[in-house]
Order: C-alpha cells, then structure tokens, then sequence
C-alpha cells in the first residue's frame, strides 16, 4: 500500500472521475435490500470527499450519482435515491461552506423533483466562492444527452449569428458541455468489476486515463483511491504522440 505523502509528491492529477457502482451488489451479498447498499455507498462517498478534500489536497473530484438511464429502476428505488442524494447535500452544505468545498451539479437539472433542484441551487451558490476543493456531482447525466444538448446550442447560436462555425473548435465544444468550467478528467475510475463508461464523460475522457477495480462502492476506502492514482502515476500519458526519446 502507497503513502499518502509519496503519492502528493510524485504529483497529483487535477481531476478525478468516480463511477460508483456495486451498491446493489453488496447489500445483496449481506442479504439487505439493494437501499442499505445505497446508505451504504453515500458513507463511502463521504469518507472520499473528506480524504480528499482534507487530506489528499486533490482540486476535481466527480461522482456519478444518478444517470438518465437510472430512471428505469423501480420507482421505489429512484426515490429513494433521490431523497437520498438531496438529504446529503443539504446536510453536508455547512461543512462543505466551513471546508472550502465548491459544489457543482452536472446533469439535466430540470429534470429532477423540484425540491431537489431548490437544495442544488442553494448549495451551489453557498458554496461558489469556495476553491479548496471543487465537488462535482452527476446527476441525472448521461453523455449523448449532454454532446446532443452542445450541438443544439451550437446550432442555435450559428442561426442567429452569435457563433462563427469556423471558430468552432474543441475548446469552443467543451464550453457548451455541463463541465465547462471543470478541466477533463486525468483519471476514471469505475468500482465493482465492470470495464465500461456507462455514457460518463464521453467527450471529456477522450484522454483519460481508466482505472478499474473489483472492490464494490461502498468498500472503496481511500487507501484504495491511493493505489488507483499510484497506478495513474505510472502510465506515460502521450495524448497520442511519441514518448519523449523515440523520435525517429
Ligand atoms: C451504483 O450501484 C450506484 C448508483 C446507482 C449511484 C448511487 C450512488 C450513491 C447513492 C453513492 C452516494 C453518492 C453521493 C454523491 C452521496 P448499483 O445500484 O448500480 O449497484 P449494482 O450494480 O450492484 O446493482
């Protein structure tokens, strides 16, 4: 296992994307209903944004929390999640405002129970001004909604002549994207064993370096999250150059 002070010092990345998934699976394993798992990943997330922010010094930090396709569980279940999402946040408000913790949402907010949007909204502007450490939730995001949703945009604004289409590039792209204002994710990482993107980041992780782990969400501990970005440490990032030294 890495030192927490040997991996601050060989650099950290500036943004880190989690896929949190395995809740279901480890409250099935215990014989609980798939919410205790749920209970469960919201400590689990706590215990990261507190190492993370208090600890490791890390600027970025995503979670997936809700997807759109998320809305096909059982109604019971979304429910659930929704009041437990919005419960965090309205409970964790003072601390993230004592701590230095800037919340953002990424996601179709309309979309979401008006109670929920009302806390987002009050908890993203209690906390814009803080710059420690920059929390970004997604929630009921998905990709291709989000890239179909730029292109609209995009569009719009070429029709009334507010955007040149020759000066459309991928810095001009991103800043119709949710994460506009967050830097592309240095790494991802998805718990519980699965090996895909599931509609996360599509366009922000182009570059990304992917972590994956058979550890379900609510057992990922920071130690783990060390390890992961000890791994992320190691890779020869080339954004598809040559490595320094191999030039013909
Ligand atoms: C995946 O488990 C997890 C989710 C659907 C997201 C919900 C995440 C939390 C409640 C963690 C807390 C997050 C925050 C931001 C406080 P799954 O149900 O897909 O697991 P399974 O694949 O084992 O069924």
């Amino acid at each position: 296992m890495i030192e927490i002070e040997e991996v601050k010092a060989r650099g950290l990345p500036h943004h880190v994307a989690i896929i949190m998934d395995g809740n279901g699976r480890w409250a099935e394993q215990r014989g609980l209903v798939r919410t205790a798992g749920h209970q469960a990943g919201t400590q689990a997330a706590e215990r990261l944004i507190r190492f993370v922010g208090r600890q490791l010094g890390l600027k970025y930090l995503t979670l997936f929390a809700f997807s759109v396709e998320n809305w096909n569980r059982p109604p019971a279940e979304v429910d659930f999640l929704m009041d437990l999402l919005e419960r965090f946040i309205a409970e964790k408000l003072q601390e993230f405002i004592g701590e230095g913790v800037h919340l953002c949402v990424s996601g179709d907010m309309k979309g979401l129970p008006v109670r929920v949007q009302e806390t987002i909204a009050r908890a993203m502007g209690e906390t814009a001004k803080n710059d420690r450490l920059n929390l970004n939730i997604a929630l009921n995001y998905g990709s291709r909604q989000e890239i179909l949703g730029a292109c609209q945009m995009i569009a719009r604004a070429v029709q009334l002549g507010e955007l040149d289409l020759e000066m459309l590039d991928s810095d001009v792209f991103s800043k119709f994207l949710y994460t506009k204002d967050i830097p592309d994710p240095d790494l991802v990482i998805r718990t519980s064993g699965e090996m895909r993107l599931s509609n996360f980041l599509l366009w922000q992780a182009a570059y990304s370096e992917l972590y994956f782990t058979d550890t379900l969400w609510p057992d990922f501990a920071p130690e783990e999250l060390l390890d992961a970005i000890a791994s992320y440490q190691e890779r020869d990032r080339r954004f598809g150059a040559v490595a320094e030294g191999n030039v013909v």
